[in-house]
């Protein structure tokens, strides 16, 4: 990886320079603030069973699930050191941000892997504000399963929460979906379940909110609120629902939608959403939040209890979320054509596809742990799926030829739905991740304007790892 040559050569450039030219300055940043990656424990099954065992970030002492939350105002830089402190190699990836491309965590295209007991300095500007989040991006099937991610909250420059039609308070609730023995503990002898990945991928049996299993959220009466809604399951599509309240969309992905109803709201693993809930349709004391498990039959995740002094009902409309300031609009008189077709999975298998730079048939593919394809090319690491100049509108056709949906990132970019033939995605949204149904098309467009290497997978992390994954170039 040349990329990875250049910036080792650059940080001992950096480090030569600063101990000639500025001596008694320490080339190492001392203060830089830690983020370790460590074994933990977190009480994610209800009382009365034992707490898990589980991989969890940590800035200071013992490591959480969901991870701390990161928050900083839009222009401002993340600054953590990764301290690895796991017994396997790790990276952290910045879900959403569109990030210099040295500092995307995507080991191993953007970094070398963090050995055990090595550390990373990662250290970048977060141009958008939004709701977004942090996990691991290597081995990420396991680690990401182990507990591996938290909430990263980029604040607005222009004032909103507070302001008249805005909500008064803002809550971040972590989504997360586990697969629990009968003593809590994690499933660990199925991260290459071939099964499971052929499928709708490693499912759970428990599902937290801020990693706790059916959490009592209170609020006051009339309170209008802000929920920041991050799925950080490593292969659940989460259906959710508010039915006691008054629910309306803001964000989608960290980027501000007007303002719009909703009754039901599709999260895919890595998607976000933002939503005001305000009144309660009923006058109960108790709302709750609930999640369909994929059989129709809606479960409460968290009850919403109206509790205190209540606060004046507001009655205004909602007020939108400021525009971005930074992100640059299509163009669409004359864009870079590119498509990617999904293939593969239980019932409509890949016929034949390349791995590895070699043609495979079904078996051989199988026996490499590669069930899906990209274009015709299985975990497609060698060859960029496409290059496109610096400043280049791209518009990608992306088309599920599968029986499964898939949650299809694009890394260091966020796009704009062109056209969709399901009814998974609104024309006119910005987002960083796209569910696409069985037969679905989606067209895309996004301006090329981060220049580097850049990841293009199915955040069902079992699809990615096996077969659901490439990347492109932009120079
Ligand atoms: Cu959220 Cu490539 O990842
Ligand atoms: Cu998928």
């Amino acid at each position: 990886m040349h990329q990875l040559s250049r910036r080792t050569v650059l940080k001992s450039f950096a480090a030569l320079s600063g101990s000639v030219l500025l001596p008694g300055h320490s080339m190492a940043d001392a203060s830089l603030p830690l983020l370790r990656a460590a074994p933990s424990n977190a009480q994610l099954a209800p009382a009365g069973y034992p707490s898990t065992p589980v991989w969890a970030y940590a800035t200071e002492g013992k490591g959480t699930v969901p991870g701390p939350e990161i928050r900083l105002r839009a222009g401002e830089r993340v600054r953590q050191r990764l301290v690895n402190e796991l017994p396997q190699a790790t990276a952290v990836h910045w879900h959403g941000i569109r990030i210099e491309n040295s500092m995307d965590g995507a080991a191993p295209l953007t970094q070398a892997p963090v050995p055990p007991g090595e550390e990373f300095d990662y250290d970048f500007v977060a141009p958008d504000a939004g709701t977004y989040w942090y996990h691991s991006h290597n081995r990420s099937t396991e680690q990401v399963a182990r507990g591996l991610a938290g909430p990263l909250i980029v604040e607005d420059l222009d004032p909103w929460l507070g302001e008249s039609g805005a909500a008064t308070r803002e809550l971040v609730l972590v989504l997360d979906d586990w697969l629990l023995d009968s003593n809590a503990g994690i499933v660990e002898d199925r991260w290459d379940d071939l099964h499971a990945a052929s499928h709708g991928g490693r499912m759970g049996n428990t599902v937290t909110v801020n990693g706790a299993a059916y959490p009592e959220l209170v609020v006051r009466r009339g309170e209008r609120i802000r929920l920041r809604i991050i799925n950080t399951a490593t292969d659940r599509i989460m259906p959710l629902a508010l039915p006691d309240m008054t629910a309306r969309l803001i964000a989608l992905d960290g980027h501000p939608v007007t303002p719009r109803d909703v009754e039901t709201l599709v999260l895919g693993p890595a998607q976000r959403a933002d939503v005001v809930i305000d009144g309660r349709k009923n006058g109960e004391a108790q709302a709750g939040l609930l999640l369909d498990p994929g059989n129709g039959e809606w479960v409460e995740i968290a009850a919403i209890i109206h509790a205190g002094e209540p606060v004046p009902e507001s009655n205004s409309d909602v007020k939108p979320l400021p525009a971005w300031r930074m992100l640059p609009a299509p163009d669409l008189s004359n864009p870079q054509r590119e498509t990617l077709l999904m293939e593969g999975g239980a019932m409509r298998g890949v016929q034949e596809a390349r791995f590895g730079g070699k043609k495979m048939g079904f078996r051989e593919l199988a026996s490499n742990g590669m069930v899906w394809a990209f274009n015709g090319v299985a975990h497609g690491m060698e060859e960029p799926m496409f290059r496109s100049a610096l400043g280049r509108t791209v518009h990608l056709e992306m088309t599920n030829r599968s029986m499964f949906p898939h949650a299809i990132h694009l890394h260091g970019h966020h796009f704009t739905i062109q056209s969709q033939s399901g009814s998974a995605n609104s024309p006119g949204d910005v987002r960083d991740t796209v569910l696409i149904g069985t037969d679905e098309t989606v067209e895309i467009a996004f301006v090329a304007d981060n220049p580097g290497v850049w990841m293009i997978h199915c955040h069902m992390l079992s699809h990615q790892k096996s077969g659901m994954m490439g990347w492109f170039e932009v120079a």
